[in-house]
């Protein structure tokens, strides 16, 4: 049984993987540019890297907090050979116990249409179309009160 551990990456190699990985699962397909991964609220976010037992990243996820009340997710991406094997549910655990403790009173995200069972499972429910990511991929506003 492989073991994993989720760490908020602050080192500059941990940052590496970190956005190397957001880079490769959530932009990379789409024939996007390596800096496509970053926006402007890296800053505001806090960050998740999830490591394998030989420091080698396999998932991530990022809080961003708006103010006292209001966090959203982004970010949710697994290394396509591991997904399906609970690892996202780890990341989404250790995301709202995070708001959790800062009292948030509820998270939203906006779904790939993809992932929309996913976050259900998880007790989020869809709120509102929102945006059309790179033309094709469609999002949906998704909420949970905490
Ligand atoms: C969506 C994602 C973060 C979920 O993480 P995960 O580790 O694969 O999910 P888990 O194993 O914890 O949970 C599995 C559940 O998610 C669903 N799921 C969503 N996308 C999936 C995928 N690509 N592969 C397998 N299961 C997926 C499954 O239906 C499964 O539900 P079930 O047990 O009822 O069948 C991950 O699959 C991923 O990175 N997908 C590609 C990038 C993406 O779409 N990110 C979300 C952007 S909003």
């Amino acid at each position: 049984m492989k073991s994993y551990r989720i760490i908020e990456p602050s080192s500059e190699e941990e940052l590496e993987k970190y956005y190397q990985l957001r880079y490769e699962i959530l932009r990379k397909p789409w024939n996007q540019p390596v800096t496509s991964t970053r926006d402007e609220w890296e800053k505001i976010s806090i960050h998740m890297l999830m490591l394998d037992e030989n420091g080698e990243g396999v998932a991530t996820g990022r809080l961003q907090l708006y103010n006292n009340r209001e966090g959203q997710i982004r970010s949710m991406a697994v290394r396509t050979d591991l997904q399906g094997k609970g690892l996202g549910t780890e990341i989404i655990r250790y995301i709202e116990q995070k708001a959790n403790e800062k009292k948030l009173d509820y998270l939203i995200l906006d779904a790939r249409e993809n992932a929309i069972h996913f976050y259900e499972k998880h007790g989020y429910f869809v709120i509102s179309d929102s945006y059309m990511l790179f033309g094709v991929i469609r999002h949906f506003r998704m909420k949970k009160n905490l």
